[in-house]
């Protein structure tokens, strides 16, 4: 029997493997409930007296054989596990980038800031919480101002100086403070009004306002900018100015651009007129001029501005306004393609 015994230890000792299935059946045959080493155990009492104290010593030599075998077999397999999960197969083809898309509100601005920019508008940009001065009181729009119901402005309630902007010609005035003519600036940002929320519009949405300040900029400047900006953005170049009133421009017109009617969506879109509104515009006011710090008697200049959400329900045929801040999956990847 301890010759047996003897026997086990060397097959224990002599064993060896990288696969844990075999390490669990080698453990299982020999410290298992029904294992070798217990049916030794069991043995015990059968031993002649004499025998007793090698038996014994014997088995136990057996079972801490075994249980260490495992333990350093167990050791190996584990960290080779590890070192596979830090690097591994390192021949295996990588894994495919997962591409994020670019929001319709980003692609519609970028490609406006490119238009301007192609001709020497840089990009300027404010905060969003502004005061009374920055929205409106440099604008020509003072306290109690009726124009100041075109916009319906969310205040800060604890102080009525404080509101969310309501346009971004808020970020003009900015950079009028802080810069000298010539100035050409365009301000694309978010914008915040009161508004009952539609498939058509909602209570914060975007805009690019522009702005250019030199000696002798005419009204004609701004009507050549605007046809160039609807020819790269649109490829439309036929365009009418309507007259309009904003308090900070004067004059102040609409634009339309002509979209034409040749399918039923330009006639939904259109109205059946084939006339798209797309923006405001106008010549600078000189009271804003002056609220600036800008000499109305040198300097002149134009403004426009523009909502973005609107130009990307149009170009991309979106029908909900409401798509473009619920963050619906299935709704942004479909913008993946487009760059
Ligand atoms: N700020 C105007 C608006 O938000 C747009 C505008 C900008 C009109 C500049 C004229 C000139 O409606």
């Amino acid at each position: 029997m301890i010759e047996k015994i003897k026997e086990y230890i060397e097959e224990v000792d002599t064993f060896t493997t990288n696969n844990k299935e075999d390490l669990e059946a080698f453990r299982i045959k020999f410290s298992g409930k029904k294992g070798l080493i217990n049916d030794f155990f069991a043995e015990f009492r059968n031993v002649a007296n004499d025998q007793k104290k090698e038996y014994g010593q014997a088995i136990n030599a057996l079972k801490v054989a075994a249980e260490e075998k495992v333990k350093s077999l167990k050791e190996d397999l584990e960290s080779k596990e590890e070192e596979k999960g830090k690097y591994g197969d390192l021949t295996r083809p990588s894994e495919p980038i997962a591409l994020g898309s670019r929001h319709p509100i980003s692609l519609v601005k970028n490609q406006i800031i490119d238009i301007f920019s192609r001709i020497g508008f840089n990009v300027s940009e404010g905060p969003e919480i502004e005061d009374d001065w920055h929205n409106f009181t440099a604008l020509n729009l003072p306290e109690y101002h009726p124009a100041r119901d075109m916009q319906d402005t969310f205040f800060v309630q604890t102080n009525p100086d404080i509101l969310l902007r309501t346009h971004t010609s808020s970020v003009q005035v900015r950079y009028m403070e802080n810069n000298t003519p010539p100035i050409r600036t365009i301000s694309p940002g978010r914008v915040y009004r009161n508004e009952a929320i539609s498939a058509r519009s909602h209570c914060f949405f975007h805009q690019v306002e522009g702005l250019y300040i030199d000696k002798d900029v005419s009204f004609a400047d701004l009507k050549q900018t605007l046809q160039y900006f609807t020819t790269e953005m649109f490829g439309k170049s036929k365009i009418r100015l309507r007259p309009s009133y904003f308090p900070f421009t004067e004059p102040s017109a609409e634009v339309d651009v002509y979209w034409g009617l040749e399918t039923e969506t330009d006639y939904k879109m259109t109205k059946g007129t084939g006339w798209l509104e797309i923006m405001g515009c106008g010549m600078v006011d000189p009271n804003v001029l002056k609220n600036c710090n800008i000499d109305p008697q040198e300097y002149s200049g134009f403004a426009f501005g523009m909502g973005i959400d609107r130009i990307a329900l149009l170009l991309y045929g979106i029908s909900d306004i409401r798509m473009l801040s619920e963050n619906d999956m299935r709704f942004l990847e479909q913008f993946k393609s487009v760059l």
